[in-house]
């Protein structure tokens, strides 16, 4: 059997939170233990310059998401990880894809009219205001990140999958007419991880700067988990699970039995901070060991890189001769054939 490519990137722009572990990042690296995946996990670093122009976050950000997926175990024998910028074919790719790609679609993308309602709302005479040609381009370079490896199937959230149609549109688009060159991948979304809620009730987000980082020291960690907003109902007074944020994290950590006894808690009435010293145990069992293995990777950058190296290596290992093959597919070869 054909092995499935499943392929996802993560921007560096910030500090992994619980809501990337929980929604991307576990996931994924229990997908990479399937013998019958090839799986290819990378920081796209290219993407988080649309948003970033901060030199020092960059690369703070490139450090603590390697570590991150470092100290959770991510095995870089079975998987391919690596950094979007150590792959020169990808923005090379990128034009190639750029020049076959409608321009009308891209005014399409949800980022991109987003920015320019933003404008529009805003009273700007210029729709276009403070809009890179990054942002607006931002889908080829992602349709380039997933066609470079043939990826099959790609995780991703739901504010995605446009991305991933866009995706194909290109790739079909140069498989009429320059052959078929590149599989139609396949964006999946996971209805059944968990989304967090941030300490604000809104779901945890960078932007929406609510979140728990994924490796806040012990102290802050059950501080900013009791600083969770909740309803003012009394402790004795029975309470709904469906919906509360503080249930679903806790189900996110949980064994199925202690989602039960919880269960039972909520049932009988139970007071918030109790929940949350239950939350922060559950959350803090999972995460002790790879916050030590973390820190002590993030003592050791040297490691880091050579990891990442090695990954690109292996990456451009196909890389390398099928961009080749497409480069020669648009005529661009050596002048003697
Ligand atoms: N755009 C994605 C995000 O913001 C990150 C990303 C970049 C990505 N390239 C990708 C995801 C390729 C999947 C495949 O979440």
């Amino acid at each position: 059997m054909k092995k499935l490519t499943v392929l996802t990137g993560i921007t560096t722009s910030g500090t992994p939170h619980l809501g990337n572990y929980v929604g991307a990042i576990r996931p994924a690296i229990e997908a990479s233990r399937d013998e019958n995946v090839n799986s290819y996990y990378f920081l796209a670093d290219f993407h988080s310059l649309i948003k970033c122009h901060d030199p020092a976050r960059i690369h703070q950000s490139r450090l603590e998401v390697a570590a991150t997926w470092l100290a959770l175990g991510l095995d870089t024998d079975k998987s391919t990880f690596y950094c979007q910028s150590d792959i020169t074919e990808i923005p090379e790719l990128t034009w190639i894809l750029t020049c076959m790609t409608a321009k009308g679609l891209m005014n399409r993308a949800h980022a991109y009219k987003a920015a320019v309602q933003d404008n529009e709302e805003g009273g700007s005479p210029d729709p276009d205001k403070g809009i890179t040609m990054g942002l607006y381009s931002y889908p080829i370079l992602m349709a380039a990140d997933i066609l470079m490896f043939n990826a099959n199937i790609v995780p991703v959230g739901k504010d995605q999958t446009q991305h991933l149609e866009m995706t194909r549109d290109i790739a079909q688009r140069f498989n009429h007419h320059f052959g078929e060159h590149f599989v139609l991948p396949e964006a999946r979304v996971d209805e059944s991880t968990a989304v967090l809620t941030g300490l604000d009730g809104r779901k945890m987000s960078k932007s929406y700067n609510n979140y728990i980082p994924l490796f806040a020291p012990e102290k802050d960690l059950r501080k900013l988990i009791m600083k969770i907003t909740t309803n003012s109902q009394a402790p004795e007074e029975p309470k709904e699970t469906e919906g509360c944020a503080l249930f679903e994290m806790f189900r996110a950590f949980a064994t199925k039995d202690q989602v039960a006894e919880m269960r039972a808690k909520f049932a009988a009435g139970i007071g918030w901070g109790y929940v949350k010293q239950d939350l922060f145990e559950v959350v803090n069992a999972q995460l002790a060991e790879p916050r030590k293995k973390y820190a002590e990777l993030m003592q050791n950058p040297a490691y880091i890189e050579k990891v990442l190296k090695e990954g690109a290596e292996k990456a451009r290992a196909y890389s390398r001769p099928f961009l080749n093959r497409i480069r020669e597919s648009v005529g661009i070869k050596t002048l003697t054939a």
